[in-house]
């Protein structure tokens, strides 16, 4: 079982990553295969909307992105660890989300791989990056296990917050538990699109 820690924190072994490794502790205690990925170290470039993918299933751009489509494809359970910027995901966050695109196509899906979320932030914003990320794991029909919001400004605060650190390494043994569950949404992983009355 695989699980993969995206992290989307420019700050090296910040507030996110510290609870993210909680996180992936807490999941390695029940036998979960686990690897933090920095996007932030990483040459990801924005989705350009040449549309290839929806003809081809491919992404035509030759970045580090081509790897992690893979290693997302591998893992069993997906956690999405982000800072707060201007109110919402870091824009790493989004770079990579937005590229996911690809993965609508081609018999390629996130369907059915269990999710969870870690946010940061200074003051403001929890909320936003929550819901967004949140809302992108339903709608590409993954299992969202749960998330760890917490405050913190400088690299470490969150240390400070014994509790927060705990339901942390909770929530990586709860997306082991779930995953051994083994569900599987009834279409499977066939391409997967929300209905909305603007898509037809
Ligand atoms: C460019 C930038 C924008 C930020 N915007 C917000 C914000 O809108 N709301 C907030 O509460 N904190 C904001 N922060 C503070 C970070 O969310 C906070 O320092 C967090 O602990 C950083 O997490 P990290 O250590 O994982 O990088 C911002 C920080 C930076 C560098």
């Amino acid at each position: 079982m695989k699980i993969l820690g995206l992290s989307f924190s420019p700050r090296e072994k910040g507030n996110t990553e510290i609870l993210m490794d909680a996180v992936l502790a807490g999941a390695g205690e029940l036998g979960a295969e686990t690897e933090l990925y920095r996007t932030a170290d990483k040459r990801i470039e924005p989705c350009d909307a040449c549309g290839c993918c929806f003809t081809t299933g491919e992404c035509p751009i030759g970045d580090d992105m081509q790897g992690l489509y893979l290693k997302m494809l591998e893992a069993d359970g997906i956690l999405f660890g982000t800072p707060v910027y201007f109110y919402n995901m870091t824009a790493q966050g989004k770079t990579v989300i937005d590229r996911t695109i690809a993965l609508n196509h081609g018999g390629r899906s996130l369907s059915s791989k269990v999710g969870a979320v870690v946010a940061v932030a200074g003051s403001l914003g929890l909320v936003d990056a929550l819901k967004d990320l949140y809302f992108y794991m339903v709608t590409r029909q993954m299992l969202p296990a749960s998330y760890i919001a917490a405050y913190g400004s400088n690299r470490g605060d969150v240390k400070d917050f014994d509790k927060c650190m705990q339901a942390s390494a909770e929530l990586g043994r709860k997306m082991v538990k779930i995953i051994k569950k083994k569900f599987v949404y009834p279409d499977g992983k066939a391409n997967y699109m929300a209905f909305g009355t603007h898509t037809f």
